[in-house]
């Protein structure tokens, strides 16, 4: 059984990783207008991950008997600079993440709700991971600057990336 706090919380949580699912859509959107196919995959596959993360909380409050309230998702942005550009307000998005994951950890260990605080462990490591693997990145692209040839030897590697449903991975 969640506190009324608690689970408006959570649905708070569901908005913010449907908005991130969002950004990441849009960034997949610009990278493949902007002829970066393997920028656009690495950002669709992130969207997918985003899904996940938002059916995750979704299931939790359905389990826990709470009420899944949907609200409006956020307008993102539709243009960026550069690759490093998109990089580095994912990071920066990230960050807000996990700040808010931390919040709600917080909250669980304040209201004693232990069964909360378990479930949002696995948003505490995943977030570690998503800063790694966007602080990997922005260092790639600073290093490749302005170099055309840089670019698209990057832009091969990120079109390798593959999702994973949570089914099949190791959570
Ligand atoms: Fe759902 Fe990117 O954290």
């Amino acid at each position: 059984m969640l506190s009324e706090k608690m689970a408006d919380a959570l649905n708070g949580q569901v908005n913010k990783e449907m908005y991130s699912a969002y950004l990441y859509m849009s960034m997949s959107a610009y990278s493949t207008y902007t002829g970066l196919k393997g920028f656009a995959n690495w950002f669709m596959v992130q969207y997918q991950e985003e899904m996940t993360h938002t059916m995750k909380i979704y299931d939790y409050l359905n389990a826990q008997g709470a009420q899944v309230k949907l609200a409006a998702i956020a307008q993102p942005p539709t243009e960026f600079v550069s690759p490093l550009d998109m990089f580095e307000k994912t990071l920066e998005h990230e960050k807000f993440v996990t700040k808010s994951i931390n919040e709600l950890v917080d909250l669980a260990i304040q209201e004693n709700d232990h069964a909360t605080n378990i479930f949002l462990q696995w948003f505490v490591t995943e977030q570690i991971e998503e800063e790694g693997n966007d602080t990997e990145i922005i260092s790639e692209l600073k290093l490749i600057g302005e170099d055309g040839r840089g670019l698209l030897m990057l832009d091969r590697e990120l079109a390798q990336r593959v999702f994973v449903p949570p089914a099949a991975s190791s959570e």
